[in-house]
């Protein structure tokens, strides 16, 4: 039987899928080191990694018989896709599948900083609240207002919908504009980044991690934004410049900020941990029982199906497949 290595647990859903047809090698414990995770590789047929796991182009050389590489993850910028493409290694991801729950998480992150949920929270633990107050706990009504979005794929999309149910005006951002019927339907406005930035109540961003999405936000564009706006990050940390950040916080020239993921995860921007106005989760935006399941599901049916000849359902790196030459997998 081929090889699997499994770099972290999965849900017995999707070990099930696995264990008849592979001989797995699971982490049970912490996440392997790089040289751990190499040190695994050279037997293997295929790879489930979760995004916290680097896979790079020296990594994956370790792997002579590597066919796939499935991360648990939509986002798959924890890869080197060209690396595993030149090594005819494909590469699936999970798409599709969590983009509800993600869109849930974000409409929470925003709720949350502009209603003051959290500090709300506090307050009441401290033991320091004396009762209804007029004055008391203030944060800035959502519904009515401007929401900026980055990002009109799948789940932009999604947080798009549930705009509606608060009556927002949507202006969005995205690598491609939608057809003027798709734009009419959804009820979003085209709007150019600065644009987007000065007019927005609420900014929030769906964009992948590359190259050009690298400090997306940063000084320059807090700058732009109103002093009464909130920016809402649940899509991957490096988009946004946490130091300009937490400077624009700090300065008080943004109202409060919701953010799911960070530069340097876990790791968390001293100064973000000290201002009340931000409200910080630990990258938990799809976690929710139903859909982490679905995701790791998901990727195991990617790597059986690879091992089976067939090609993946979610493959990123089409060229890859062209390449791949598919043996039976045992
Ligand atoms: C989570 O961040 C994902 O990319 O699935």
């Amino acid at each position: 039987m081929a090889r699997v290595v499994v770099a972290r647990e999965l849900p017995a859903e999707a070990m099930r899928l696995l264990e008849p047809r592979a001989e797995l090698e699971v982490n049970r414990g912490e996440e392997w080191s790089k040289e751990e995770l190499m040190a695994r590789m050279r037997e293997a047929a295929a790879l489930i990694c979760q995004l916290t796991q680097k896979v790079d182009a020296e990594a994956l050389s370790a792997g002579p018989k590597l066919r796939v590489v499935a991360n648990v993850a939509v986002g798959y910028d924890n890869i080197d896709v060209a690396a595993a493409t030149a090594r005819g290694i494909a590469v699936t991801n999970t798409p599709g599948v969590l983009d509800d729950s993600t869109a849930d998480f974000t409409w929470a992150l925003l709720l949350a900083v502009a209603r003051r949920v959290v500090e709300g929270d506090r307050l009441v633990r401290s033991g320091e609240w004396k009762g209804w107050d007029l004055m008391l706990m203030l944060g800035a009504d959502v519904h009515g207002k401007t929401l900026g979005i980055f990002g009109m794929g799948r789940i932009g999309r999604k947080v798009t919908e549930r705009a509606r149910g608060f009556g927002m005006h949507v202006l969005y951002q995205s690598r491609r504009r939608l057809a003027s019927e798709e734009e009419r339907a959804l009820g979003v406005e085209w709007a150019e980044k600065e644009r987007l930035l000065r007019e927005a109540d609420f900014v929030t961003l769906h964009v992948p991690l590359n190259a050009e999405t690298r400090h997306f936000i940063g000084a320059r564009e807090l700058a732009l934004v109103k002093p009464t706006a909130y920016l809402i990050n649940a899509a991957r940390g490096p988009v946004v410049d946490e130091a300009a950040l937490a400077a624009a916080l700090e300065e008080k020239r943004i109202a409060g900020a919701a953010l799911d993921v960070f530069e340097e995860e876990p790791r968390v921007h001293p100064r973000l941990l000290t201002l009340p106005n931000v409200v910080l989760a630990p990258h938990m935006a799809s976690a929710s029982v139903e859909t982490r399941t679905r995701m790791a599901v998901m990727a195991a049916e990617n790597v059986v199906a690879v091992l089976e000849g067939k090609r993946p359902e979610n493959l990123v790196n089409a060229e890859a497949w062209e390449r791949l030459r598919l043996g039976t997998g045992d």
